[in-house]
């Protein structure tokens, strides 16, 4: 692989390897549970052996999907925290995805609109997880009132629909912002790609120099 001397690092290699592992888990953990989403999706359960065992293995695949999520997530949760400069972000975003960068404040590591949806993703994988564990029969749900498994399985299809949405957007955008995808495969972004897309990023990468 030829990396240009003055390319900067954006991931390093347990960064890369947490997220590819998590995406990877996603689409099985996806897959197996739309299997049950609705009737006609139900030959998905194919790919993993059949029905019942299609339903054993789902909750295993969400939890390695959260473990994943959460080896990333302790990586990178602090530059997702959002500050003044983000919220004036959030405003001019319409004008940023008709491609006028210059309209908004200069983003930092990740943009405003990267940050809400990292959130926005824990925020849909903790609703997973505490759903999921509610109707996890047998282990839990037999002992649990009927209304609040009916309700804990409603919220999980919820949470999962907007976790897929959201990982479709942000696939997309990552495929959108030319050279991102080398970021997260082989760890590195070149000096033009970090001025035009992350400029305050850019100048603190420049000042530590
Ligand atoms: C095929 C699917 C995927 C592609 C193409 C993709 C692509 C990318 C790219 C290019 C970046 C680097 C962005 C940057 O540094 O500016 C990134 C970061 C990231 N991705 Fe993915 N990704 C995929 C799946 C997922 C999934 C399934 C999740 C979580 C459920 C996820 C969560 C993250 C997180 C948390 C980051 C760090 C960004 C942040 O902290 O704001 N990705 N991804």
């Amino acid at each position: 692989m030829h990396i240009p001397h003055d390319a900067i690092q954006r991931y390093e290699y347990g960064e890369r390897v947490s997220h590819w592992l998590l995406a990877i888990s996603f689409i099985v953990a996806t897959l197996s549970g739309l299997a049950f989403f609705h009737p006609s999706m139900y030959w998905l359960t194919h790919l993993f052996g059949g029905g019942p065992w299609t339903k054993i293995l789902h909750p295993f695949l969400g939890l390695a999907m959260m473990l994943f999520f959460v080896l990333l997530g302790l990586r990178v949760w602090h530059h997702n925290l959002i500050d003044a400069n983000d919220r004036k972000w959030l405003l001019k975003a319409g004008e940023v995805m008709m491609g006028n960068e210059e309209a908004a404040p200069p983003a930092g590591r990740y943009n405003a609109g990267q940050k809400v949806l990292f959130w926005l993703l824990a925020l849909c994988m903790l609703g997973l997880l505490i759903t999921g564990f509610l109707f996890w029969r047998p282990y839990f749900a037999d002992a649990l009132p009927v209304t609040l498994v009916r309700l804990a399985t409603l919220l999980h299809a919820v949470a999962a629909t907007g976790l897929i949405l959201l990982v479709i957007g942000h696939a997309y955008m990552s495929f959108w912002t030319k050279e991102s995808i080398r970021a997260i495969t082989e760890g590195w972004v070149t000096r033009a790609w970090a001025r035009m897309n992350h400029p305050a990023w850019y100048r603190e990468v420049e000042r530590d120099r």
